[in-house]
């Protein structure tokens, strides 16, 4: 069961709804033309704050300003016509108390035009997901490994491996479901525990890394493209971009260099009958403005 058949625009509430159906197909997407194609095949998209590492060359998330999760919400909602849109919250917009959350998401909302906002952390983030919801911010949490504590965590590693840090894991998704969170991302866990808080709360649970006991799955767009040069073991990647990119640019470059592109087909010519500079060329013009060599003796 998905929605991706349905012409309307998915709801948070069309999401939740899917829960113990499985098959809840999500990615990020970062600009309009990917999330225009990604539209047709995604319940919901994601612009994930990982696009700071992805796209602006960052060594982790932490850096993102809220500015440039609107330019590409922005961008993403222009591109996608059907999927639920749903911005992440970079560091540092959310966690200082339950009011600056509600600036902030609500000044994404607006500015975006998105249906939905992300925030990571478990318990210590549930009075917060709690005022969101009350007042009318749809909230998707983000537990396990959360990349924005990769200061504290010491790195991208997997989490909830031994019992101690299951339980705590196991713990946190249950309380960011009671407080009203609509779907939670579970990232970088073990399948017994991926299992375990499936089958444990309400809401669909999205795993990136987190084995198929998950009610669905996300991905990073460029890793599983291929275009990405570093990707986590997790990933599987479904294409080549990366290498298609590389030879177009190579032949492009020999192409110019061997002086075989632009072709007849990509140049304008003369039109006939027009005035003096009527359907001159950029070659053309460009020629005409050249100055004679002269030669230095
Ligand atoms: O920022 C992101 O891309 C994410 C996904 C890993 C879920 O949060």
């Amino acid at each position: 069961m998905s929605l991706h058949g349905t012409q309307k625009r998915v709801m948070a509430p069309d999401v939740t709804a899917l829960k113990g159906r499985g098959g809840i197909v999500a990615l990020t997407s970062y600009h309009s033309h990917t999330a225009a194609i990604a539209d047709k095949y995604c319940d919901f998209l994601l612009v994930g704050d990982s696009l700071g590492m992805v796209m602006h060359g960052y060594e982790t998330t932490v850096p993102v300003p809220l500015e440039l999760m609107i330019m590409h919400g922005r961008a993403v909602v222009r591109g996608a016509k059907r999927a639920l849109v749903v911005v992440d919250m970079p560091f540092g917009s959310y966690e200082e108390s339950p009011s600056v959350a509600f600036r902030n998401c609500a000044r994404v909302m607006k500015e975006t035009d998105c249906g939905a906002v992300k925030i990571e952390g478990g318990r210590r983030m549930a009075e917060t997901i709690r005022y969101l919801v009350d007042r009318g911010i749809p909230v998707m949490s983000h537990v396990g490994l959360t990349p924005q504590s990769v200061n504290v965590i010491g790195g991208f590693k997997a989490q909830g491996r031994n019992p101690e840090q299951l339980a705590v894991i196991e713990e946190d998704a249950r309380q960011v479901a009671l407080a009203g969170a609509f779907a939670l991302v579970l990232e970088a866990i073990t399948e017994p525990l991926a299992a375990r808080i499936t089958a444990a709360i309400e809401i669909p649970t999205i795993g990136i890394g987190a084995s198929p006991s998950c009610d669905g799955q996300i991905l990073v767009m460029e890793d599983m493209l291929g275009l990405s040069p570093r990707v986590p073991r997790f990933v599987k990647k479904f294409g080549r971009i990366g290498e298609m990119i590389e030879g177009a640019i190579r032949t492009y470059s020999e192409e110019v260099r061997a002086g075989t592109f632009p072709a007849p087909e990509h140049t304008y010519s003369m039109k006939v009958g027009s005035g003096p500079s009527a359907g001159r060329t950029r070659a053309a013009d460009l020629k005409a403005t050249k100055k004679p060599k002269t030669t230095s003796s």
